[in-house]
């Protein structure tokens, strides 16, 4: 079914989200709308739903502009360029999965990279130069000492985090080329939850690899335990350490850096780390969950998940200093949200 809607002119504060039925784009969708922006979606739903734009109607009241398109489709992108009065884009638009990407490297390349600069030439043919890159915390890797800074030394350890890597250096490079551009390369911890109204949340397609979708799938029955992957991990309970955020806190903070794009603050390209600050376990998750959702969750300890580092979290010191922006969610809001969405829509959307 052609999902593209008819057109409209749209608004000068128009923003192309790709990736914008996915996870965060959606909730980022929904913070931009709150914002009094107009977002423009762009996203081939191969890892997504189109039923997430009537939730985000529901919500927002406002339908966004929705095009069902593959970004390498250059030709394609350029007409909804064209139709289109898009101001700025937030790039979300990817394939994520750490170990598929271990699988299929040259599915992750080809797809991601080339995603990416048939984006950037199109924004260039239409003098689009301002971008908010959804880059990750997994550039980072093994990293040396923890809260993480941004400059601390990136050592990618899978093919999907080298993307990331990659891409950011890719927009770099336009800047270099044109200063004229304006570029915010995000990089995200980890992202839980779900819109406080349940109407939206995260929804993997398959089993999860994530730890929050996975406990909340064991909570409605749809898996009878939690796999721990290792508990000999030098952390306060043997488990792995996160810095777990509020996918609508991270939504936030990316209508903070799109208000700040035009200030001279851009006036390089920066990367800004978006977290809480603080590491929380797995056991501390799954015993939060337990509270929130009031089930037993159960679980084994199996052996560590090759890949899988010790402890990860955020110096937020600059996305303070740089956006005004800090997380608002603590853990309590993130598991009764995420409860709320998964009980309320046991098998997704
Ligand atoms: C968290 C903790 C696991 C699942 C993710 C994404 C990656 C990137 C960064 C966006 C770890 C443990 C997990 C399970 C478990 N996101 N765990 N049992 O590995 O930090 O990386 O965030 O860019 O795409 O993969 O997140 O949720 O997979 O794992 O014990 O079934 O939970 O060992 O300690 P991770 P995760």
């Amino acid at each position: 079914m052609n999902l593209e809607r008819r057109t409209k002119k749209s608004s000068k504060r128009s923003v192309l989200v790709t990736g914008g039925t996915g996870y965060i784009g959606s909730h980022t969708v929904v913070a931009l709308i709150a914002a009094g922006y107009n977002p423009i979606i762009a996203d081939n739903l191969s890892n997504s739903k189109a039923s997430v734009l009537k939730r985000i109607e529901k919500i927002t009241g406002k339908l966004p502009l929705f095009y069902k398109i593959d970004l390498r489709n250059t030709t394609a992108l350029n007409k909804i360029f064209q139709k289109n009065s898009i101001t700025s884009v937030i790039h979300f638009a990817g394939f994520k999965a750490v170990g598929e990407s271990v699988a299929e490297p040259l599915k992750y390349y080809e797809n991601n990279i080339q995603s990416a600069i048939s984006l950037c030439k199109v924004m260039d043919r239409h003098k689009v130069k301002k971008i908010i890159f959804s880059s990750s915390a997994s550039v980072y890797g093994e990293a040396s000492a923890n809260p993480i800074k941004e400059s601390s030394a990136t050592a990618t350890t899978n093919p999907y985090a080298h993307t990331k890597l990659i891409i950011e250096e890719i927009l770099k490079s336009v800047y270099v080329a044109d200063p004229e551009w304006r570029i915010a390369l995000l990089r995200y911890f980890n992202p839980v939850g779900a819109h406080e109204s349940g109407l939206m949340g995260e929804d993997p397609q398959g089993i999860p690899n994530n730890l929050m979708p996975y406990i909340s799938q064991v909570a409605v029955g749809r898996h009878k335990k939690v796999n721990i992957f290792g508990n000999d991990y030098p952390t306060v309970d043997g488990t792995g350490v996160r810095d777990y955020i509020h996918v609508m806190d991270l939504a936030e903070g990316h209508v903070a850096a799109l208000k700040k794009i035009d200030t001279t603050i851009f006036s390089v390209p920066r990367v800004i780390n978006l977290g809480t600050g603080k590491g929380r376990s797995v056991m501390e998750i799954l015993r939060a969950f337990e509270k929130a959702s009031g089930k037993v969750i159960s679980y084994r300890i199996t052996k560590r998940r090759p890949g899988d580092i010790a402890v990860c979290y955020a110096d937020t010191k600059l996305a303070k200093k740089i956006l005004g922006w800090k997380t608002k969610r603590n853990l309590a809001d993130m598991c009764n949200d995420a409860w709320r969405w998964q009980s309320q829509n046991p098998k997704g959307y």
